[in-house]
């Protein structure tokens, strides 16, 4: 096993992401691109509109402002007083979000409601700082998710007062993995402005002290342990094979060849990164899951972990290079589904288009996610949740360390029972699910289970080959909403 200062060192010389600690929460929480697109899909047509937002909304030195990026699309919008449905960006441009999030633009009409769309300050085109705002550590200052709720709280304001019809309208967060957890989070603290919350796969639970690290991965695992005879054995066995293999020039070469990498594997280094390249591989299959054929950067077939677990379904009885063989194949699927990649690159990570250095810095301060391995219950090499090695290489990287405790005193951990309105959606085949709210809280602090669902498939497009849970969740998911509507118009207008 190699040490964490081993591991630290590797991920600050070559920047590359695979690093174990950090690997899981970049692990994109974000990911959802569009299926095939069919006919029956609504059209995505919105408005783009440009709000003056403060750079920081918790002390008035700074006085400075920014254009947030939001979307609008009313032309369903039953006005005066129709709800409105507020996606929370997460940590990417909010047009992909937008266009992915299929659910609401199938509800939109059912339940006359206005789409707004508000990008995360610090992705897409929402930058305090201009193309400077990653330049340095004094800029990123600002860069939290407490500032970026208050944003969402004071754009909505803004939306009430200045929009015609909009003045009583209930709103209703929407969002999916760290944008999910953003809605749980805009509603527990802005209860004044949201009458509810949708937090799709959303791991809110994901921080230090209050799951099992290993449960993430012990989900990877068992996707893989029940989509086929021996896959989870198989790939829990390749790590010693390419160790083994890879001992030697000329197996470092056979390797290199067989899973047609654009760059040869030269050391012990380059194997490193090639198993963590492999980890995130299947890590990323788990959480696209899907029952049908999806885009998820790679294209992949219907039920991906099926197809890759075809080519590792032999007993243990074969040799290293015969087990190398079928994991090259295996891997091929995920990166080469549609025959057109000429060799696979072990330095390219499946989300370049996503703001993946702004969210390591959210995970280097107060996103602490903590993830390990043990080998056993988990079909990966055993590493453990090492805080003061991550901390070093957030120092590295960042100039700042984490505050480990932080997340868990701001969002209230696992005591969160006083709050309402907010439904926690789950699929069962996603290792999010680990840290998300999977039981029922509170009458409305309610968790819904979807046993076949990988990461928020409840937000896509509905498609022909949707389990069942899936559209009994998104039923539930409405029926919800319809009360809490309810609930407000019964209430007293507040004033505004
Ligand atoms: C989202 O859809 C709009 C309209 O179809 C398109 O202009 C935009 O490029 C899309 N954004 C992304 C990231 O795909
Ligand atoms: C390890 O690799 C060598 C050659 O690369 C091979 O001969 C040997 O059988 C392998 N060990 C196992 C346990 O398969
Ligand atoms: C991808 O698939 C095509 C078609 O089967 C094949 O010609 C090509 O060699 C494959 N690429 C890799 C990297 O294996
Ligand atoms: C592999 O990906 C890296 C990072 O995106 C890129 O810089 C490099 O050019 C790629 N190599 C090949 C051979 O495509
Ligand atoms: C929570 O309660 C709702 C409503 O009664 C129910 O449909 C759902 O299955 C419950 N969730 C869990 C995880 O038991």
């Amino acid at each position: 096993m190699r040490g964490p200062n081993r591991t630290a060192a590797v991920c600050i010389l070559t920047l590359w992401f695979g690093c174990l600690h950090v690997i899981a929460l970049k692990s994109k929480l974000f990911t959802r691109h569009g299926g095939l697109p069919s006919s029956t899909e609504p059209p995505i047509s919105y408005e783009t509109f440009y709000f003056d937002q403060k750079i920081d909304h918790f002390g008035f030195l700074e006085d400075g402002t920014f254009k947030q990026r939001y979307l609008v699309a009313s032309k369903l919008w039953q006005q005066p007083g129709g709800p409105i449905l507020f996606y929370t960006g997460n940590e990417g441009d909010i047009t992909w979000f937008c266009n992915n999030t299929g659910f609401m633009w199938e509800v939109a009409g059912e339940l006359g409601a206005m789409l707004v769309f508000a990008e995360h300050r610090y992705y897409g085109e929402s930058l305090p700082f201009g193309q400077d705002s990653y330049s340095d550590s004094k800029h990123l200052n600002f860069l939290t998710s407490e500032q970026a709720l208050a944003d969402f709280a004071v754009l909505i304001q803004y939306l009430k007062k200045t929009l015609s019809g909009a003045q009583h309208s209930p709103v209703i967060a929407v969002g999916g993995s760290y944008g999910g957890m953003l809605s749980a989070w805009f509603r527990m603290k802005y209860p004044n402005v949201v009458v509810g919350a949708l937090a799709a796969s959303a791991p809110i639970w994901q921080f230090p002290g209050m799951v099992p690290c290993g449960d993430f991965y012990k989900i990877v695992t068992q996707d893989f342990a029940k989509s086929g005879p021996n896959c989870d054995s198989n790939i829990r066995e390749s790590w010693r094979a390419i160790g083994n293999v890879s001992s030697t020039a000329s197996g470092l070469q056979w390797l290199s060849e067989e899973f047609s990498l654009c760059a040869p594997l030269k050391n012990k280094n380059d194997v490193f990164s090639f198993k963590a390249w492999l980890q995130e591989t299947w890590v990323n299959l788990a959480m696209v899951d899907y029952p049908y054929e999806a885009n998820f950067l790679q294209p992949l077939p219907r039920w991906p972990i099926q197809v890759v677990c075809k080519h590792l379904a032999f007993d243990s009885a074969v040799s290293d290079h015969q087990l190398l063989q079928g994991l090259s194949q295996a891997a091929k699927v995920y990166y080469n589904f549609t025959g057109s990649s000429a060799c696979l690159n072990i330095s390219q990570t499946a989300t370049s288009s996503l703001g993946e250095l702004g969210w390591f810095y959210q995970a280097c301060t107060e996103m602490v996610m903590p993830m390990c391995t043990d080998g056993v219950q988990d079909m990966f090499e055993p590493e453990d949740w090492n805080f003061q090695a991550f901390s070093d290489e957030c120092n590295a990287m960042f100039g700042v360390r984490p505050r480990a405790d932080w997340a868990g005193i701001v969002y209230g951990g696992k005591d969160i029972a006083s709050h309402s309105n907010i439904i926690f959606s789950n699929g069962g085949l996603d290792p999010w699910s680990a840290g998300g709210v999977t039981h029922n809280i509170t009458d409305s602090l309610v968790s819904i289970m979807i046993p076949d669902g990988a990461h928020h498939l409840d937000l896509r497009y509905s498609n022909d080959f949707d389990p069942p849970s899936v559209r009994q969740a998104r039923e539930l998911e409405v029926k919800y909403f319809r009360e809490w509507i309810r609930q407000a118009k019964r209430k007293p207008h507040p004033r505004l």
